[in-house]
């Protein structure tokens, strides 16, 4: 099995290859005179099952790359293209709504044509996106690695809190995970009105410490309502924990004035952007990863 890595995630790569054997592919991605971009593969890959690591999220050309790629390699002869995209971007693009895009079958029909025979991805947004999409869809859950740090952080007595209702079921995963009783998770009502988001509630009790779980921090919009509903509500500390960290703009920053020490976030999107005084820390998805390429290797 040979793994093919975009250059944002080569360290990750490097590390699977460590921890599975599996060989490293090259290639290049460039650009005709006009623009066009092309692929050169520079790897046998003629009957052999190849693994894509990388993104299709933003700029559009990642999209590009990796979905040419991924033809390319089929094109050359590969028996199987797997696509780790440990950030499913456009997973949120999921709701019919009049007039308006759809992308997550439309982005399901575009890598099922480029020939990728599966997508591997942590946290995938809703089950929902996942019944839209034409190929079938791997999601591997962080709640292991919540847990993890609930614990090493000394945080499994603080009240595990949804900040909207979607995010309930990955709460109630990662309590399990971490031993916790399951008991009802406290969440919040979320709205989205002209100016922005709102939160109401929470639901539910909650104790002076809170850990708040979600699957994306984008804007941060979500997170610093609902933190401040929390600070209205007593809470005095608050620990965030999400596998994504796009950390969109600087409307997140407002996280730590609003009392929140830390954000935990995994490393599906590389490179956080500033580094707020070690407040961030990054959990690796490689034990997640390694795992399912293992299970790969062996089909
Ligand atoms: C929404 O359903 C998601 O689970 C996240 O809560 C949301 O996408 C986060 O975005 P932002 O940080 O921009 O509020």
């Amino acid at each position: 099995m040979t793994l093919f890595a975009f250059e944002a995630y080569e360290a990750m790569a490097a590390a699977l290859q460590s921890a599975t054997g599996v060989l490293l592919g090259r290639f290049q991605v460039a650009r005709f005179e006009n623009g066009e971009l092309y692929i050169l593969v520079k790897s046998p890959v003629k009957d052999q099952d190849c693994v894509l690591l990388g993104t299709i999220a933003p700029p559009e050309e990642q999209v590009f790359s990796a979905l040419l790629l991924a033809h390319t390699l089929r094109k050359e002869g590969a028996r199987k293209v797997t696509a780790v995209f440990p950030y499913l971007a456009y997973a949120r693009h999921d709701k019919e709504k009049p007039g308006e895009s759809l992308a997550m079958p439309w982005l399901g029909a575009l890598v099922q044509a480029s020939g990728i025979g599966e997508v591997i991805t942590v946290d995938l947004h809703s089950e929902r996106g996942g019944k839209q999409f034409p190929v079938p869809l791997i999601s591997l859950s962080p709640a292991g690695l919540f847990a993890e740090a609930l614990k090493r952080c000394g945080l499994v007595e603080a009240t595990i809190v949804a900040p909207d209702e979607g995010a309930i079921g990955r709460c109630e995963a990662v309590k399990k995970a971490a031993g916790i009783a399951p008991g009802k998770t406290p969440y919040f009502e979320k709205h989205r009105t002209a100016s922005g988001i709102t939160h109401s509630g929470p639901v539910g009790d909650i104790g002076r410490r809170v850990v708040l779980i979600d699957d994306i921090l984008d804007t941060g919009g979500t997170l610093v309502s609902a933190c401040e509903r929390l600070g209205k509500a007593g809470v005095e500390e608050i620990h965030v924990m999400v596998t994504h960290g796009l950390f969109t703009g600087g409307r997140w920053r407002d996280l730590w004035r609003l009392g929140v020490k830390r954000i935990f976030c995994t490393d599906s999107v590389p490179g956080v952007r500033g580094v707020d005084g070690g407040r961030i820390e990054r959990l690796s998805v490689i034990p997640l990863l390694k795992r399912e390429l293992c299970a790969l290797a062996r089909v």
